[in-house]
């Protein structure tokens, strides 16, 4: 069966065509560059940017996994959360395909997509329950995942998101955006501890506005006494990923142990974080195995929205109405 993907829930248009769960194609086109100079995604920007990209990145995918529109058996689509004008985009165009080639659609959540991630090529056996860690630049979630249509929400931020703070902290240093990318880059363990920074933390909530705002004086204070060179900058920001990669190691094993779950799956951009990474492996032993979303599956993409709408159609027999609204959140 083939399963059409379509993500447009902020800056990417993405259309991907999976052949049950083997990923045929999976074409991106980003406006992130046109988002750079503001520091942070601009809705009406991207919005502008999937209508004008959808069309393309539609006939890419299809060329690239060489089928035809008609060979469809199923439409996903991203329809929360997300900006909603560029959610109505992605929405709107699969109703309309749906309409038209007569088959079923589908509208699965983002979130829980990302959630999906490890499985798809059949890379990872999907077994229940689970603890699911979505860390995203909108997003930072634990959950109980019993099944894909029953998860249960077991903490979360409760302000900025952590990929958000990311890329915040890089605006405010002048270092491009987005910033989970640079300061992963920038990244020096020996600094890790030369600033004493902390996350918030509250059960499994989360809190990461506090460490931004410690980075924002720093820079605020060395920048008046004049010693904002890039040796300080790399210093500040890897005792910054140090901190908060500890903090979510930290509250995931938490809460692992908590709910008696053994398997951690995690996904969203924050993920590609190769500290990050490395710490969650680590700390694999008989009782815990982390299942993290492949490098390349870790940010927005449409082919693990594919996998987790034909899931959700072939497993659990669900497909949406053609009313199907978006929800931004
Ligand atoms: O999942 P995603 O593509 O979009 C949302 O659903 O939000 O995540 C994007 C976020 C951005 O904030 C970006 O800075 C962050 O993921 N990100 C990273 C890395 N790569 C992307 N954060 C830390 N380290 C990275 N290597
Ligand atoms: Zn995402």
């Amino acid at each position: 069966m083939y399963t059409l993907g379509i993500e447009t829930s902020c800056d990417e248009t993405s259309c991907s065509v999976l052949k049950n769960y083997k990923v045929l194609s999976n074409v991106t086109i980003s406006s992130l560059k046109e988002h750079a100079r503001f520091g942070g995604v601009v809705p009406e920007i991207a919005t502008r940017a999937h209508l004008e990209n959808i069309d393309k990145v539609l006939y890419l995918a299809l060329r690239d996994a060489g089928i035809s529109l008609k060979q469809i058996d199923l439409i996903a689509v991203t329809y929360k959360p997300g900006l909603m004008g560029a959610l109505v985009v992605g929405l709107n165009f699969a109703k309309a395909l749906a309409l038209a080639l007569k088959k079923p659609f589908i509208g699965v959540s983002h979130l829980y997509a990302h959630l999906f991630a490890p499985f798809l090529n059949a890379a990872e056996k999907l077994k229940f329950p689970f603890l699911g860690v979505v860390i995203s630049g909108g997003h930072t979630e634990l959950y109980r995942v019993d099944d894909f249509n029953k998860v249960k929400i077991l903490g979360q931020t409760r302000d900025d998101a952590c990929g958000e703070v990311y890329d915040k902290i890089a605006k405010a240093y002048g270092l491009g955006y987005p910033g989970g990318p640079v300061i992963d880059g920038m990244f020096n363990a020996r600094y890790k501890e030369d600033f004493k920074f902390k996350c918030g933390r509250a059960g499994f909530d989360l809190s990461f506005s506090g460490i931004k705002t410690a980075l924002i004086y720093k820079k605020i204070e060395l920048e008046k006494k004049r010693q904002l060179t890039r040796d300080i900058k790399i210093r500040l920001v890897s005792s910054f990923q140090y901190a908060v990669a500890e903090t979510l190691l930290a509250t995931i094993l938490e809460a692992a142990n908590k709910y008696g779950l053994k398997r951690i799956v995690c996904g969203g951009g924050v993920t590609a974080n190769q500290y990050l990474r490395q710490r969650l492996k680590m700390n694999e032993s008989k009782d815990i195995t982390f299942l993290l979303a492949p490098l390349k599956l870790t940010c927005d993409n449409a082919a693990i929205v594919a996998g987790l709408g034909f899931y959700l159609y072939n497993k659990k027999g669900i497909k949406s109405v053609i009313g199907l609204e978006a929800e931004p959140n």
